[in-house]
């Protein structure tokens, strides 16, 4: 049965919480909007997010470096890139009965969604959030947690160009906890007021900014279709027009995924122009320029962003994977997930809980680790069931270790999406699967 796309968020959030993927936080206290933690299984989604995005955008690269900033800067950073006086959503407040606030401009035909009632005028609310450094909490000490790791990057350029290599065109990149105060948080981890945010600034030569736009807006899809196995119907760019463009950028294009609730940013590519640089220089008094070594120019570069949230992938990635489909007239949940973002990527089995068998499936665990992610799975029961429980969580190997594995020194692999099943030599494990990967 064809699953709608109103089902498709719940049945995800449910898959979620049953398997140990992401949880509410704070949840024996009734929870807290926007906040979420990410267990067993969502964290070793998450981990994979991030690591192939570092991969591909530092390891496997010359030219970009990474920096790791504070959560917490100088108070002079937030005024200087804007977030002070622009980083504001239009507040407005359900007037009739809830009481309930909203993003003005998300409401439409200027009534309250929920209940119908009038709204307020519209006030401008920013979303960082201020906390206070040291005991006294006054005006003077007063900062905000970051809600983009890109001012790192911006007031480190210095620091990274006189300590390292670098040579313009190059990149510098941040992974790291993001805060804003959204005044409606929801679908579930899309939009939080705690996330993972990883960007990278690229510092090119000022007339090479459209260039250097084009080849990262395309990189970063490449990325999305052949690194995560990402459908490519379900993305597309969407270049901002000109007013909605933010305050620092001269082009910004999304990477927009079809989404339940329709099409949704997944990663900003923004031209962000010398803005930065340039403001942190006139605010600081630092020289920020750079000198090029060849032609003895000295100029303040531009910059080319992509940036997303680990948070969004994690989502579009289970939104993406999952999927239903008919065995023995029962409804088989499935994630589909890429090899390289599923979690566990084999799951080993002992087909009962007898030694005789538990030694020999340990050390196939033990042979198989080095290559993949392995979980062992001795819960015993049937073997059909814990079959189910790996294809939920979007295994795409489970070898079963049993009776005739003692004589034949063979064991079974079953694969996720066929559900097909094949004997295979203990000795030639290793290299089948690495085949099969
Ligand atoms: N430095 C540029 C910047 O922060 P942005 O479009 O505001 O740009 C970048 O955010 C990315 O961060 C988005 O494309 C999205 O993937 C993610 N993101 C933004 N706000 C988020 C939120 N409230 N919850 C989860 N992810 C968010």
């Amino acid at each position: 049965m064809a699953i709608t796309r109103d089902d498709l968020m719940e049945k995800v959030t449910a898959l979620c919480k049953r398997r140990g993927f992401i949880f509410q936080s704070s949840e024996i206290y009734g929870g807290l909007s926007g906040f979420y933690d990410y267990g067993p299984y969502g964290v070793a989604l998450k981990r994979n997010i991030r690591e192939l995005w570092w991969r591909h955008l530092v390891e496997l690269r010359d030219d970009v470096v990474g920096l790791e900033s504070t959560l917490i800067m100088h108070p002079e950073v937030w005024k200087a890139s804007g977030h002070v006086d622009n980083f504001v959503d239009p507040l407005v407040q359900c007037l009739g009965d809830c009481k309930r606030r909203w993003r003005g401009d998300q409401v439409q035909g200027g009534r309250c969604p929920n209940c119908g009632g009038a709204l307020s005028e519209p006030r401008l609310f920013n979303l960082m959030f201020a906390t206070h450094v040291g005991p006294v909490a006054d005006s003077a000490s007063e900062v905000h947690l970051r809600p983009e790791t890109a001012q790192g990057m911006f007031v480190d350029f210095k620091n990274v160009l006189n300590s390292t290599r670098v040579r313009i065109p190059f990149g510098i990149a941040q992974q790291g906890r993001a805060f804003r105060n959204e005044i409606t948080p929801g679908n579930f981890v899309f939009r939080l007021r705690e996330f993972e945010l990883m960007e990278m600034e690229y510092f090119v030569k000022p007339d090479e900014d459209d260039r250097w736009f084009e080849y990262w807006r395309a990189e970063r899809m490449r990325w999305y279709q052949e690194v995560l196995g990402v459908r490519p119907d379900r993305l597309r760019f969407f270049d901002h027009p000109k007013e909605s463009l933010s305050h620092y950028s001269k082009q910004t294009t999304d990477i927009e995924y079809d989404f339940p609730f329709g099409w949704g940013e997944l990663e900003g590519v923004a031209d962000r122009t010398d803005f930065d640089l340039r403001t942190h220089q006139e605010r600081s008094g630092e020289d920020l320029s750079y000198l090029d070594p060849e032609t003895n120019e000295r100029y303040l570069p531009w910059v080319i962003e992509p940036a997303v949230g680990a948070d969004r992938i994690a989502i579009m990635l289970l939104l993406d994977a999952y999927d239903e489909d008919e065995v023995k007239g029962e409804t088989r949940v499935v994630l589909r997930f890429h090899r390289n973002v599923a979690p566990v990527q084999v799951a080993v089995m002992p087909l009962s809980k007898k030694e005789e068998l538990i030694g020999p499936a340990r050390e196939i665990v033990t042979a198989l680790r080095p290559h993949f992610r392995v979980e062992y799975d001795q819960t015993g029961g049937n073997i059909g069931r814990r079959y189910r429980r790996q294809d939920e969580v979007g295994t795409p190997y489970c070898v079963t270790v049993d009776f005739d594995s003692l004589q034949d020194r063979a064991v079974t692999i079953r694969e996720r999406d066929s559900m097909e099943q094949v004997r295979v030599p203990i000795a030639e494990l290793v290299d089948e699967l690495t085949q099969r990967f």
